[in-house]
């Protein structure tokens, strides 16, 4: 897997074209296909006979590392080719897996909840979540693939970039958002500035676009350098970053306790937006960037993600800039900071610290939680400094007069947010466990509880030990929703919000299918494709109690043979292992 070569400005990407047309000998307008260039992590899909045989990385782009078992975790990648008349005999499929800005960000949060180091990037965070031992983590992180060139083919041939790309959107690969056929220059430069235009919109992040002779014979001409190919050129739009000076290092306390040091910046336009503040993460980070008040820094915008300071331009100390020390005491309530062993966060432990608490008000009211519209982060600080709630219950017992005497309220507008808190109240079990913000328990933990406990008060009083044999639930959590759900305090409010009217039902609860367990102790493997993803078949064979193998063995109770099955059918026949249908199994899972 090759690289490529970078062109920093529409000049330079003139001048890749005049290198092409000089190579070629000719003075015809080279037709050329541009797509965004997606920053993520290159790989390369195998298939054989239509199905995926294996996925690797670029590595040093002749020796990769294996990663099938986590690609085949990723949605958008098909397990076998469809939709298409002709599939080549073995196949290549090359690129990127990356994650979406929004994912990055949460997983960043996430990560800092838990006193982890957050990714620098949505790249860096792509390419973690690839290389994984366990590929349930990379299940878990929502991943997606833009496919945008072919390495070997046998058994078929593609003419064109345009021709490969439309066979594999027909085989319902996933291709970048963008791809335009130009003819000559000219119209790569109206793409590329399209692209650059569009680019705001992008849920992903990209920081250029990739311009590809689109005929492939002319490829084939033009072959490679070392390790870049003269047919193609990537452009890079300018970069999102500015140099501003470093006011202030403040701490800024979180739901959780977590203190962030947030650097005040003197307000700096980069990429038409003015940036004058910039999370710097943890205290460890500005160690070892060794920032100072009145530094002056690189600071860079990429996409919509939010800034962060590159490095300090140590040129110009002036010996005046002072280093920051973390904070003692926690700045909003004065109680003690304390780092949990093992953590790079500082916490503070002010039980009632108001930063904390309007934190976690917010984050109840917010979208992914109560849902509560209008219940934003500056009516919560209003509503929170003038008295009217100083616990998330409180927003249950607020009435529209209290709303009519502040200022920011009319009587619209009051009614608004009234009628929101109302239909607040019907909720599910997962959104709710959510927003009470349990030290650990992120969206995907809440549903996981939410699929194994039928209602609230089945957790109440919970062992660490119950929920820590939930799959996927890690000791820490256990240990947090237990004590959670231990704390008589907790179980009091709990019993309050029901008293205002909250209705919480739990449509995710997987239960009843629990109690009978009938694959217990039976162990499946599966081949061939099947009605249903299978990934969603391995999780109903193991919540019905059986276990899913990679590999057919004396072992191995049933086959589940789906369409074009592989080798394993042949295998299983060898050994003797039965061989059901998809709708065998089943009927075996009713029982
Ligand atoms: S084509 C000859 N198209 O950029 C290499 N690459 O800087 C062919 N990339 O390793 C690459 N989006 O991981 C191509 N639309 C796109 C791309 C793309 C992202 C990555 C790819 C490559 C790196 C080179």
């Amino acid at each position: 897997m090759l690289s490529l070569d970078n062109a920093f400005s529409h000049e330079e990407v003139r001048e890749f074209d005049l290198r092409v047309k000089r190579f070629l000998g000719t003075d015809d307008e080279i037709e050329y296909t541009v797509e965004p260039k997606y920053d993520g992590l290159a790989i390369e899909l195998t298939y054989r006979d239509g199905l995926l045989l294996r996925a690797s990385t670029r590595g040093d782009g002749y020796v990769g590392e294996d990663v099938t078992r986590n690609i085949r975790t990723i949605k958008s990648v098909p397990l076998k080719i469809e939709g298409v008349r002709d599939i080549p005999g073995e196949i290549d499929i090359r690129g990127e897996v990356y994650m979406d800005i929004e994912e990055f960000e949460a997983l960043n949060r996430q990560r800092e909840e838990k006193g982890e180091s957050p990714f620098a990037n949505p790249r860096n965070a792509a390419a973690g979540s690839v290389r994984q031992l366990d590929p349930s983590i990379t299940a878990s992180r929502r991943l997606h693939l833009a496919c945008y060139g072919a390495g070997a083919v046998k058994g078929m041939e593609f003419r064109s970039q345009w021709e490969f790309i439309r066979w594999l959107e027909k085989a319902r690969f996933p291709v970048p958002v963008i791809v335009r056929l130009a003819k000559g220059i000219d119209e790569v430069v109206e793409v590329i500035r399209e692209i650059e235009e569009k680019r705001r919109h992008f849920p992903f992040e990209t920081d250029g676009a990739v311009i590809k002779v689109n005929d492939f014979e002319l490829q084939r001409t033009l072959g490679v350098k070392t390790r870049e190919p003269r047919w193609a050129i990537a452009y890079k739009f300018p970069a999102h970053q500015g140099t501003t000076r470093i006011r202030d290092i403040i701490p800024s306390v979180g739901r959780t306790g977590v203190i962030t040091p947030v650097a005040l910046l003197e307000p700096v336009r980069i990429g038409g937006v003015t940036v004058s503040r910039s999370t710097l993460h943890n205290w460890d980070e500005i160690k070892r960037k060794d920032l100072r008040v009145g530094d002056t820094v690189v600071v860079e915008r990429a996409g919509d993600v939010i800034p962060h300071v590159v490095m300090v331009i140590k040129e110009k100390r002036t010996g005046k800039e002072k280093p920051f020390a973390i904070p003692e005491k926690c700045p909003v309530c004065g109680a003690k900071v304390v780092r949990e062993e093992g953590e790079v966060a500082f916490r503070c432990v002010g039980i009632n610290c108001p930063a904390q608490v309007q934190e976690r008000i917010k984050h109840f009211a917010s979208r992914a939680a109560m849902d509560i519209e209008g219940l934003g982060e500056k009516n919560v600080e209003l509503l929170y400094s003038k008295g009217l709630i100083r616990h998330f219950v409180d927003i249950y017992r607020l009435k529209k007069e209290d709303l009519l005497k502040l200022p920011r309220f009319a009587e619209k507008s009051a009614q608004n947010l009234i009628d929101a808190i109302q239909r607040s109240k019907k909720t599910t079990l997962a959104r709710f466990l959510y927003a009470l913000g349990i030290l650990h328990v992120g969206e995907y933990a809440a549903k996981l509880l939410a699929r194994h406990f039928k209602s609230l008060e089945d957790l109440y009083n919970v062992s660490p030990e119950r929920i820590a044999g939930i799959k996927q639930m890690g000791e820490k959590i256990a240990r947090s929703v237990s004590d959670f759900f231990s704390d008589p305090g907790n179980l009091q409010t709990l019993e309050t919000l029901k008293s205002l009217g909250l209705e919480i039902t739990n449509p995710d609860f997987e239960g009843k299918k629990k109690k009978k367990q009938p694959f217990e102790g039976l162990v499946f493997v599966i081949t061939g494709t099947l009605p249903r993803p299978r990934k969603e078949v391995e999780e109903m064979i193991e919540d019905l109690g059986g276990h899913v193998s990679s590999a057919v063995s004396k072992s191995t109770d049933y086959l589940v043979v789906g369409e074009s099955p592989g080798s394993k059918l042949q295998k299983a026949q060898d050994l003797g292992v039965r061989t059901i249908s998809f709708d065998e199994l089943l009927e075996m899972a009713e029982g």
